[in-house]
C-alpha cells in the first residue's frame, strides 16, 4: 500500500510535472511569435519530456494500486523576454524543480517507502541532467553575447534538438 503522505505528494508532483509542460509550451508559443522557431522547438521537445515525467509518476500511483487525483493547472505566463532572459527563467524553473523532487526523495526516505524512494531516484538524477543542459545555454549566450548573429546561431543549433 503506497503511504498516504507520499501519495499525496505524488499526486502533487503530477501536477507540477504538468505545470512544467505548460510552462515551456507558453515559452515555445513565446518563441515563435519573436520568429525564434529553433528555441520555439527546443521548448516543444522540451515540454513533451515534462509530460513524459507527469506520466512516469501517474503509472507509479495506478501501479501501486493507488488513485491518481489531478490537480488544477495554473496558467503560465505569456511573455518571457529575450532568450537570455527567458532560458534564466527555465533555469531557475528547473531549479525550483529540483528543491520539489529533492524534498518528495526526501519524504520518501522518512516514510520509508523504499520503492518511491527508488523510483524518485531517476527523478533526482534527472535533475541534474536538466539543470545542466539549460545553464550550458544561458552561459553560452551570456559568452557570445547577445548579438542577433549569435541569437540567430543558437536558434539554428537548439532547432536541431530532436523530438522524442
Ligand atoms: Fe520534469
Ligand atoms: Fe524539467
Amino acid at each position: 500500500m503506497l503511504n498516504k503522505t507520499v501519495h499525496e505528494a505524488l499526486n502533487a508532483q503530477i501536477k507540477h510535472e504538468i505545470y512544467s509542460s505548460y510552462l515551456y509550451l507558453a515559452m515555445s508559443a513565446h518563441c515563435e511569435s519573436k520568429n525564434y522557431s529553433g528555441m520555439a522547438k527546443w521548448l516543444k521537445v522540451q515540454s513533451s519530456e515534462e509530460y513524459g515525467h507527469a506520466m512516469k509518476l501517474f503509472h507509479y500511483v495506478q501501479e501501486r494500486g493507488a488513485a491518481v487525483v489531478l490537480q488544477a493547472i495554473d496558467q503560465p505566463p505569456t511573455a518571457f523576454g529575450e532568450p537570455l532572459e527567458l532560458f534564466k527563467k527555465v533555469l531557475a524553473h528547473e531549479q525550483q524543480v529540483t528543491t520539489l523532487v529533492t524534498a518528495l526523495y526526501e519524504l520518501a526516505a522518512k516514510e520509508k517507502d523504499y520503492p518511491s524512494q527508488f523510483m524518485l531516484q531517476w527523478f533526482v538524477t534527472e535533475q541534474v541532467e536538466e539543470e545542466k543542459n539549460v545553464s550550458d545555454i544561458v552561459d553560452q549566450i551570456i559568452r557570445v553575447g547577445d548579438t542577433p548573429v549569435s541569437l540567430m546561431m543558437l536558434d539554428r543549433q537548439l532547432g536541431m534538438r530532436a523530438s522524442k
